[in-house]
């Protein structure tokens, strides 16, 4: 399946502002959700409508609005920090939640927290999380949206290391990939290269 890089000069400014070590926390939260709030805007573009039968002050009309419900899942915890700004874009969508977390050394992930709109499966889910980069938490988290009978399941990250993409691409060829920056490579301790560093650290200023 596809994977898009949104060519965006503002996404591209934003991004260059949460890569800079010394960017503060309030400031690293604040690019996050408006880089998701503005990819939000991209992918919507052709997301599909149906005809609706409305008054205007002047007459009736058959106007638009989007066939399918939305439902926006962050991966716990740095996909919280997207959630806000495509909420902003997109205020009817509902929100579930996956909580995952790396092991420092097997970089395997493990679930912790699960928790879903009735809703989700007839929905369109943007599986949100800011880094992609084994792509094992992705991959799992995808699975487990697939298991509850998601069928379209849309990912949408900021910062992605190739091995990532591969991992996806692999696991799920059905979802489409969305992402602000395809990165270089990941380093030796699973972090992605320039990367921005531990994302969830930045996010909420824990370390
Ligand atoms: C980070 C990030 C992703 C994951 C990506 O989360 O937010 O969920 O790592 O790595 P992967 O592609 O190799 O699986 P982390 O496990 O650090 O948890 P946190 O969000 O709670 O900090
Ligand atoms: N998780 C992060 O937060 N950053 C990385 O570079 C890789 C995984």
């Amino acid at each position: 399946m596809s994977v898009t890089v949104l060519n965006h000069s503002l996404i591209k400014h934003k991004l260059t502002n949460i890569r800079k070590t010394q960017t503060t926390t309030k400031d690293f939260y604040q690019n996050v959700n408006e880089i998701a709030g503005l990819m939000a805007y991209e992918i919507t573009r052709d997301f599909p409508l149906k005809p609706v039968e409305i008054e205007t002050p002047i007459c009736k009309s058959v106007q638009y609005e989007l066939a399918n419900e939305v439902v926006i899942v962050p991966i716990l915890r740095a996909g919280l920090g997207m959630v806000d700004g495509i909420r902003s874009m997109i205020p009817t969508a509902k929100v579930g939640f996956i909580g995952l977390y790396r092991d420092e050394e097997t970089l395997e992930p493990h679930e912790y927290y699960a928790k879903f709109p009735e809703t989700v499966k007839n929905s369109i889910v943007l599986l949100v999380d800011p880094m992609l980069a084994t792509g094992g938490s992705a991959s799992s988290a995808i699975t487990m949206l697939k298991k509850r009978g998601c069928k379209d399941i849309r990912y949408v990250g900021l910062v992605a290391a190739p091995e990532g993409v591969r991992t996806l691409q692999k696991d799920h060829p059905d979802v489409p990939i969305y992402l602000a920056a395809l990165d270089e490579k990941l380093n030796e301790n699973g972090y992605i290269v320039p990367g921005l560093g531990d994302c969830g650290d930045r996010l909420f200023g824990t370390r």
